[in-house]
């Protein structure tokens, strides 16, 4: 089958792409996502291109509020140490990094180490973590369609985080992320917004 998109189609992808936000507890709102919308969102990110199909994700929602609540003292205790690194720009102190309580649902994206060789993954082997990251992004841009906001939490050790959710060893933590419908989609980066970065231009761009 050969689908052929139209210039409506792209341009609703890239309102989608240039409307997607990372989104913090100062947005989040708790209102219910349905488990028929979730479940979409799920599937865009199991349909994402993998090293040799390996298909290396997995997924695990959190809606538990006690683990969530020992996540957060982790993301404060790591935080506490972040704002040492920062400390000469007072913006860093004031910034809302997590939502990790505010969101609907948590969920921890999950690498799981491969039992057998991999098409592809001969030469890199970072290419399986890759592959994940790839879904991730996939999630981002459903979830962004539908109205649903994703916050990426790595201000926390993956090590702490496995713990308290017993995750077992053949598992690597690629991104715990904070999930919800929000109040707003910001037009842009907050941190850009901020001036605390600037957006990269295409001029950068080598051809050699
Ligand atoms: C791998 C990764 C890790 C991130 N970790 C954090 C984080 O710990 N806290 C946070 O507030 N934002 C985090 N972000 C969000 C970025 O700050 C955000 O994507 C960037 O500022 C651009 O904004 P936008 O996503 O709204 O376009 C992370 C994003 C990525 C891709």
């Amino acid at each position: 089958m050969r689908k052929e998109f139209t210039k409506a189609d792209i341009e609703i992808l890239k309102n989608i792409m240039l409307q997607r936000r990372d989104v913090r507890g100062n947005r989040f709102l708790k209102t219910q996502i349905d488990d028929e919308i979730l479940n979409e969102i799920l599937n865009a990110a199991n349909c994402a291109p993998s090293v040799g199909f390996s298909q290396p994700w997995k997924f695990i929602l959190i809606k538990d509020e006690t683990k969530r609540d020992k996540i957060y003292q982790e993301f404060l205790k790591e935080n506490k140490k972040a704002k040492k690194i920062f400390e000469d720009n007072k913006l860093y102190a004031n910034l809302k990094l997590e939502g990790i309580k505010e969101s609907y649902i948590n969920l921890a994206v999950l690498y799981e180490k491969p039992k057998k060789s991999i098409l592809g993954q001969t030469s890199q082997k970072k290419v399986g973590e890759y592959s994940v990251v790839c879904a991730i992004q996939n999630l981002w841009l459903m979830a962004r369609a539908y109205n649903i906001g994703v916050g990426w939490i790595s201000i926390l050790k993956p090590k702490k985080v496995k713990k308290i959710l017993n995750i077992d060893k053949n598992y690597k933590l690629i991104a715990y992320l904070a999930i919800g419908y929000v109040n707003e989609f910001l037009d842009e980066p907050e941190l850009l917004k901020l001036n605390w970065e600037k957006r990269k231009t295409l001029e950068e761009i080598q051809t050699i």
